[in-house]
């Protein structure tokens, strides 16, 4: 029988962690949300992340702009945010409307800042292990793992998907986990083949049914990373479940499984960012 990773009840234990450790804070960490648009799907991810905050007790502001806003304007409230006292977390959430280039907003959010861990300074540190803030879906991958005994040192840990936001840092993070790790893509030949040499499979393609269960080995362990609409506007992953889950130790279920630990990680990045901007400022008198 395979065993459930569920998402929602490690957030909520995680949640209350954070809760109690804002408590007793000298500083109430404060996360911006900018939204630049109308994408419904960013909207409810928007929504959800301010009432994540309120949840937990961390200050939050939300500017949702309109889908003309020019990038002076765009990088102009960045700068503001940059500067604000109130404000230790920013995060602008894509896709940018088209006009708008995402790497130099990116690159105008002061790296301290950077709850997303979007930046090229925060995404070097990834890269050489000496990190603040750690990307927020593969840290809620992670702890996911973490949280129910699974460590992927020694272990064969292959993930589909080789974007900035999940796909590369995911590896990253598992191979600094002592993981053997293998990135696979759409020119990645005899991909089932590859995908059956994981104990541990994380799917972060984006594109329903992607993952068959003859693409996976028995006993293995398999993350869902997609967030993916079916036919009748049912959030689905990547995964086959039903028949996948046939052959799994460890799945992780979608909605409930990744989704609620990505806004988690992004509070606990927020707490983080406060607590060192108020050590720093400490220092300087
Ligand atoms: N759009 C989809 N996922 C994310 C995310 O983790 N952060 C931001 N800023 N935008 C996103």
């Amino acid at each position: 029988m395979t065993k459930l990773i569920n998402g929602k009840e490690i957030s909520a234990s995680y949640r209350a962690e954070l809760k109690e450790k804002i408590a007793s804070l000298p500083v109430r960490p404060g996360l911006a949300v900018v939204l630049v648009g109308n994408d419904p799907a960013s909207q409810v991810y928007v929504r959800n992340k301010s009432r994540a905050c309120e949840e937990v007790g961390i200050y939050s502001e939300k500017y949702t702009l309109p889908e003309e806003t020019t990038r002076e304007q765009l990088l102009s409230l960045i700068a503001q945010l940059n500067e604000s006292p109130a404000i230790h977390g920013i995060l602008v959430q894509l896709p940018l409307p088209r006009h708008l280039d995402p790497e130099e907003v990116i690159l105008a959010i002061d790296p301290r800042k950077d709850v997303d861990a979007f930046h090229p300074v925060n995404v070097g540190k990834i890269m050489i292990g000496n990190f603040d803030f750690l990307p927020c879906t593969p840290a809620g991958v992670m702890e996911m793992l973490r949280r129910s005994g699974i460590d992927p040192a020694g272990k064969e840990c292959v993930v589909i998907g080789r974007s900035n936001i999940v796909g590369k840092p995911m590896a990253m993070l598992l191979l600094h986990a002592n993981a053997t790790v293998t990135v696979c893509h759409s020119k990645t030949r005899d991909l089932a083949a590859v995908c059956r040499r994981a104990d541990i499979l994380v799917s972060a393609v984006g594109k329903p049914r992607f993952v068959t269960a003859d693409m996976v080995k028995e006993g293995a362990v398999v993350i869902d990373v997609g967030t993916n609409r079916d036919e009748n506007g049912k959030l689905i992953g990547d995964v086959d479940f039903d028949a996948v889950s046939q052959k799994t130790s460890y799945i992780s279920p979608v909605p409930g499984g990744v989704g609620p630990m990505t806004i988690t990680m992004l509070l606990r990045n927020t707490v983080t960012a406060a607590e060192k901007i108020a050590a720093e400022q400490a220092k300087q008198g």
